[in-house]
């Protein structure tokens, strides 16, 4: 069998296990994918309405060793070829990340190659490298997952800015506890967002948290309990809810305060360059809407397709070439880091 790469090329093992995807890639050089094998368990969590964490660690230990060779195998590479491994060690359940970050040291240490622990969120962001080979720093990236929200500014590789969190709730949290109270169960966000496309955004006017002047935080706790509050006062009035209708108002007041801080800070940094990244980053409003208000404003806006915008190895594998290529890796000793900040680096 002729192989697609060489011996200069450096062949990277990723791991992500972070929350409730077991997934192993294989990447080329960091940007090219050879293969991205997600297995989720979502289906296990369903019943209990969110991730269970030991559930989720068992998962990972049942599923990893069937990830790794199924990666390896549609990638058309065995261990031999591998050169370089990395691993998600945070932020996420600590139980699960384990899993994952186990499984690769034991790979690097019987392959004897190197290895580079990675930052999740980093990922995220990194999901645009591999969808966008021309791509380059610096840019403006909204990063909304399930357990983030963040503006970064993001100057090079690995080097990064952080200009706005959540106070609160992450965006993505948000949605699935609005639709948890819908009744439409876990996770809520696509569950949503097909609602919101047949119901009508301006039917309740929910409320909007801009916080301070200039300030680029986030909060939606205000929104979500507003949200929870309509519910319950339209019940004990004996009202009908119609469940598309608060859908798209919710889901149109999350995405206006995301696009709007995205553009003004973009406009504010003189950054011509967007990108979006995460869970949340799926949505179809907030796609649709970013893209508008870029283009209004002359603005380049890039996100990745949305097999990559979901937890998957493959961002992981990018973020680990590039820290390796600058000549950063891990320590064997490595540990989970269930509240890893972004733009640390392992000691
Ligand atoms: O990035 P991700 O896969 O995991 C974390 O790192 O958190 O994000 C999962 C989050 C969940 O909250 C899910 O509801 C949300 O992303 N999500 C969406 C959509 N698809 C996934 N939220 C809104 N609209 C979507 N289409
Ligand atoms: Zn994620």
């Amino acid at each position: 069998m002729t192989k697609d790469f060489t011996k200069e090329d450096i062949i990277t093992l990723a791991i992500e296990s972070s929350c409730d995807e077991t997934s192993v890639s294989v990447l080329k050089n960091g940007r090219t994918v050879l293969s991205n094998i997600i297995a989720s368990q979502i289906e296990q969590h369903q019943k209990f309405g969110g991730v269970v964490p030991e559930v989720a660690s068992r998962k990972h230990i049942e599923n990893i060793n069937i990830v790794i060779e199924e990666a390896l195998e549609e990638a058309k590479v065995s261990f031999e070829d591998i050169t370089h491994v990395a691993a998600t060690y945070g932020p996420g359940l600590v139980g699960a990340l384990l899993v994952g970050l186990s499984a690769a040291k034991a790979i690097a240490f019987a392959r004897e190659i190197p290895l580079n622990g990675v930052n999740h969120i980093e990922g995220h962001i990194y999901a645009n490298f591999i969808e966008y080979r021309e791509l380059e720093p610096p840019f403006i990236c909204l990063i909304v997952s399930g357990g983030h929200t963040h503006l970064v500014y993001m100057k090079d590789y690995g080097k990064y800015e952080i200009l706005g969190r959540t106070r609160d709730d992450a965006a993505g949290e948000a949605f699935d506890k609005i639709a948890r109270a819908l009744g439409l169960g876990y996770p809520g966000g696509p569950q949503i967002d097909k609602l919101a496309k047949i119901g009508n955004k301006k039917a309740i006017a929910f409320p909007k948290a801009y916080l301070e002047e200039g300030s680029y935080d986030f909060s939606f706790s205000g929104l979500k309990s507003a949200v929870l509050n309509y519910l319950n006062s339209e019940k004990m009035k004996g009202n009908p809810i119609v469940i598309e209708d608060v859908a798209a108002s919710f889901q149109q007041a999350v995405i206006e305060i995301l696009v709007e801080k995205t553009i003004s800070c973009a406009l504010e940094k003189g950054m011509k360059q967007i990108t979006l990244a995460g869970g949340v980053a799926a949505n179809s409003g907030l796609r649709q809407l970013l893209q508008e208000k870029a283009k209004e404003h002359d603005l380049d806006l890039k996100y990745p397709s949305l097999k990559l915008c979901t937890d998957n190895a493959a961002m992981i594998g990018c973020v680990g070439y590039y820290d390796y290529i600058k000549g950063h890796h891990s320590a064997l000793d490595l540990n989970g880091v269930p509240n890893l900040k972004i733009g640390e680096r392992p000691l």
